[in-house]
């Protein structure tokens, strides 16, 4: 069950280049928390990008540069892209401040490899986000829900460290209410003035309560660095293997598409090879998880 390269269509495909930013416009910039935004993007030709879940792009503004980001939306949704972004630095920065509906930016790819939907078909699915990981997993949830009668049970598990922090809280609200999806929400720890009544506890004290039948179960995990040791134990105890874990794994990167070197991981190029693994890929390589 690898992880499938999808990113052959990015160089198949003359209309998505490798090096060349594909003029796009902003159709809705939308708050998600005070550090983060939705951004709605639109090829200018109006064609789809032709992403899969779990996929990145390379966005640029014109003198400013370029930065990897997560696709959060599922191409069953339509052929736009949204993108979650964290106002992290320059680039990041000068989109949050600036960026209206009707600006141009540049969009490379998708890029990287997918979330496997086609090996994923008739299993029971378990999808543990940890904070911006609800970025790319959004894009896998709504799949799902789009594509329902492809996969038995679907578990959400959402983690973040406060109820502010949590991404697409509207998305979130839903998928709990809904009776194809079994969705459940955590926060680290409820700040004085903030409201939940949901909850509280890190994401792995969601595992437990979970019955999983371990062979025809698949678990998708995407979160911060710390939080994939403890979610793999936990599955670990609930019987499931390696191969029956796909994560998601970021790293520092500039061109994605496999010529800087800036992503590897020892012989693996995470731009390429990833971001999407198989768990048994990436477990005895240095500094992976
Ligand atoms: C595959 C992939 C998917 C990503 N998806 C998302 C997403 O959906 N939403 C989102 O908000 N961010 C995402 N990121 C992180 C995002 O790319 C960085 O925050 C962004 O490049 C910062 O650009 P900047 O010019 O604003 O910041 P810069 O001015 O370049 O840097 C600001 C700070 O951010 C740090 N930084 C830059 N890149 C990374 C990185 N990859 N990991 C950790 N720290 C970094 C820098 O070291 C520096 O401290 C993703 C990264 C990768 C590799
Ligand atoms: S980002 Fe350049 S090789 Fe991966």
């Amino acid at each position: 069950m690898p992880a499938t390269h999808a990113r052959e269509g990015a160089g198949k495909n003359s209309s998505l280049p490798l090096y060349r930013p594909i003029p796009c416009t902003v159709d809705l910039v939308q708050d998600l928390t005070p550090s983060e935004r939705l951004f709605r993007i639109s090829r200018e030709d109006a064609q789809p990008f032709g992403h899969q879940p779990g996929q990145f792009v390379q966005v640029s503004m014109l003198g400013v540069g370029e930065a990897p980001i997560s696709v959060s939306s599922s191409p069953t949704r339509g052929p736009h892209l949204d993108l979650g972004i964290r106002r992290a630095g320059e680039l990041t920065g000068l989109m949050h401040t600036a960026l209206k509906p009707g600006d141009r930016v540049g969009i490379r790819g998708p890029f990287g490899t997918c979330f496997d939907v086609d090996t994923m078909r008739g299993q029971d699915l378990v999808l543990i986000a940890g904070g911006c990981g609800l970025a790319p997993m959004r894009a896998l949830i709504q799949y799902c829900e789009d594509r329902r009668g492809d996969f038995g049970n679907v578990t959400v598990l959402c983690g973040a460290r406060t109820p502010q922090d949590l991404l697409y809280k509207d998305d979130l609200a839903a998928w709990m209410r809904s009776p194809q999806l079994d969705c459940r929400c955590t926060v680290d720890e409820v700040p004085p003035g903030q409201k939940w009544t949901g909850d509280v506890g890190v994401i792995t004290t969601l595992i437990p309560p979970l019955e999983i039948v371990p062979d025809r179960t698949t678990a998708v995990i995407v979160g911060p660095p710390v939080m994939y040791r403890f979610v793999i134990s936990h599955l670990k105890d609930k019987g499931l293997d390696c191969r029956r874990m796909i994560v998601s794994l970021e790293r520092h990167m500039k061109c994605g598409v496999g010529k800087c070197g800036h992503c590897t991981i020892e012989h693996l190029y995470c731009c390429l090879d990833g971001p999407v693994f198989r768990l048994d890929q990436v477990i005895g390589l240095r500094g992976a998880i």
